[in-house]
């Protein structure tokens, strides 16, 4: 049994993405496999990240995001990024390789709607070595649910997951 557990309901974002991270780092240290690290992480970031109901991965494959592990509803499962074909707030994040923070999908033109309850969305590109990997990407059904404090914490998260998550 893995003893990782979400700091209180009413710890700071500062606590909860620190902890989140240092469990994340513990959970995944040792272990090759970016498929399993992924399916791990994705469920931390279920257990620590208050107001969710989407979290989880998209993959790297050419110019396109295939989805990865992930804790929700079924998901679509492929993402154009290339040049021409940019699509979703997800698309958005990989081409730019900058961070989306939407605070309200439906003003977001060309969102994905995979689950008709999501409402914000925050997608982090993760890079390695230069190499986009994939992103991780939060739905929440609350308008505005997440800040800077959220995008740097799963910021923070993907840099430091980027080594474990490459793979090879
Ligand atoms: N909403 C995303 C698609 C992925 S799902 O939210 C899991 C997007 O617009 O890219």
């Amino acid at each position: 049994m893995f003893a990782f557990a979400p700091p209180a309901a009413d710890a700071p974002k500062a606590v909860l993405y620190a902890d989140l991270c240092a469990a994340a780092r513990a959970l995944t240290a040792g272990e090759p496999d970016p498929i399993a690290n992924m399916a791990n992480v994705a469920a931390l970031i279920w257990e620590f990240v208050p107001d969710l109901n989407w979290a989880g991965f998209y993959r790297v494959a050419g110019e396109v995001l295939v989805l990865g592990p992930f804790i929700g509803r079924p998901a679509c499962l492929r993402i154009g990024f290339g040049a021409g074909r940019i699509e979703g707030v997800c698309g958005a994040a990989a081409a730019r390789r900058q961070t989306q923070c939407v605070a309200d999908v439906h003003a977001f033109a060309g969102h994905i709607a995979c689950d008709a309850a999501s409402r914000a969305e925050l997608v982090v590109p993760l890079v390695h070595a230069e190499r986009l990997l994939g992103v991780i990407d939060l739905d929440s059904p609350t308008p505005g649910r997440f800040d800077a404090e959220d995008a740097r914490g799963i910021e923070v998260l993907a840099a430091a997951l980027g080594p474990v998550l490459a793979g090879g």
